[in-house]
């Protein structure tokens, strides 16, 4: 369980970055001194530790309610401080964060003696990236220690992408968050292993395989893993339920005609049962069918817009009474990968897939 409330947390206005640098600083005081930050990345707000100090970081699973086992992505502010965290760098390492960082690529590689346990969740392996956010990129060279972040949500929940997002889930429970405004990207970082020099991505996220595949000329693989194999996911995050709205959420995935026409059907069967109805959808589709909330991601065929929307939508329709969510699902091309994958965790087995 999460930590109960008992900090003061400060929130440091940083949405003007010239005039921030002062608090960015201090900022960076506390989590050079052990204390906990939240901060904005370009993907999601990351809650921040000092990622050499064991027990700073140990507070980050206590504030978010974060089984131990899952391992945290450490951020810097230059490629060449990998070598500080990781060793045995492959090529294809090197190649893909000359392209993509700063940017929403995590990359897993063989961790260095340093990285403390609770970093790597008892991995030999680290997961490092450098956010492309400027209140990021200040923060943390003043720090001028690398920082463990994960999303700063609570367990569970969907990912902030707004400091009013994290003082939702963790006000009192961390030192400071840095508002620098609303995320960029949306979802989280593509987590990517390299295992003897093939790409593999672990999560799906704001890099696609396709642009992986054209840097590095190799066809970047998607991990499968069936929770039901029992065998140890590629990623430990992979076995946690995700992103999830508390009401439950019905994944529709079809041809727009037969998801409208579902969706209608839904819809009448849950009110006949006296439920509360919210839809999240494209704004195509919301002109054709309405419940009691709705929620637009934006064009049907903009993954880049409907998965910069997603999580705030998620999280507005929690703030509603709806008993029940029904999702339109889109084309996964693109961004749209990392897109559905998110809606597809927050449904769970919730996923009706029509003709
Ligand atoms: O965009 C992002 O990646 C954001 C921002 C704050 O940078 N961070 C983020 O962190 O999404 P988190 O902790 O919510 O997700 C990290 C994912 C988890 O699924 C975790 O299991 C995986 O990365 N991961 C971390 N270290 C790993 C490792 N050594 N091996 C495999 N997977 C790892
Ligand atoms: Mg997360």
């Amino acid at each position: 369980m999460a930590g109960e409330k008992k900090l003061h947390t400060r929130v440091i206005d940083a949405r003007d970055i010239n005039k921030a640098q002062e608090q960015i600083a201090q900022a960076g005081r506390i989590l050079a001194g052990g204390g906990l930050v939240a901060f904005p990345t370009e993907t999601v707000y990351g809650l921040g530790a000092n990622a050499l100090n064991g027990p700073a970081v140990e507070k980050i699973f206590n504030a978010k309610g974060r089984p131990s086992d899952n391992p945290l992505i450490v951020h810097v502010d230059r490629a060449d401080k990998i070598r500080e965290l990781a060793q045995n760098i492959p090529p294809e390492a090197w190649c893909l964060a000359k392209h993509f960082w700063p940017g929403p690529l995590t990359l897993v590689l063989p961790k260095q003696e340093i990285v403390p346990r609770e970093v790597s969740g008892g991995l030999k392996t680290v997961a490092v990236r450098i956010p492309d956010h400027p209140v990021a990129l200040a923060l943390l060279k003043t720090a001028g220690v690398p920082v463990a972040a994960p999303s700063a949500n609570l367990s569970g929940r969907p990912s902030p992408t707004t400091a009013g997002h994290v003082l939702d889930d963790l006000d009192g429970r961390i030192d400071a968050v840095v508002d620098g405004g609303p995320c960029g990207v949306g979802v989280e970082s593509t987590v990517l292993s390299i295992e003897n020099g093939q790409p593999v991505v672990l999560r799906p996220g704001g890099v696609t395989p396709e642009q992986i595949t054209q840097v590095l000329g190799k066809v970047c693989a998607v991990a499968a893993w069936q929770e039901q194999s029992g065998d140890a996911p590629p990623s430990p995050g992979l076995k946690y339920t995700h992103y999830a709205p508390q009401a439950p959420m019905y994944l529709l995935l079809g041809k727009p005609e037969a998801v409208a026409e579902k969706m209608q059907a839904m819809r009448d069967e849950f009110w006949a049962q006296s439920q509360k109805v919210g839809l999240l959808l494209s704004r195509e589709l919301s002109n054709r069918v309405t419940a009691d909330a709705v929620e637009v991601l934006g064009e049907r065929d903009r993954p880049v817009e409907l998965a910069a929307n997603l999580y705030s939508a998620l999280r507005r329709l929690d703030e509603t009474d709806c008993d029940v969510i029904l999702a339109e699902g889109y084309n996964d091309e693109g961004m749209g990968f990392a897109l559905m994958n998110r809606m597809a965790k927050a449904a769970g087995p919730r996923v009706l897939c029509l003709e």
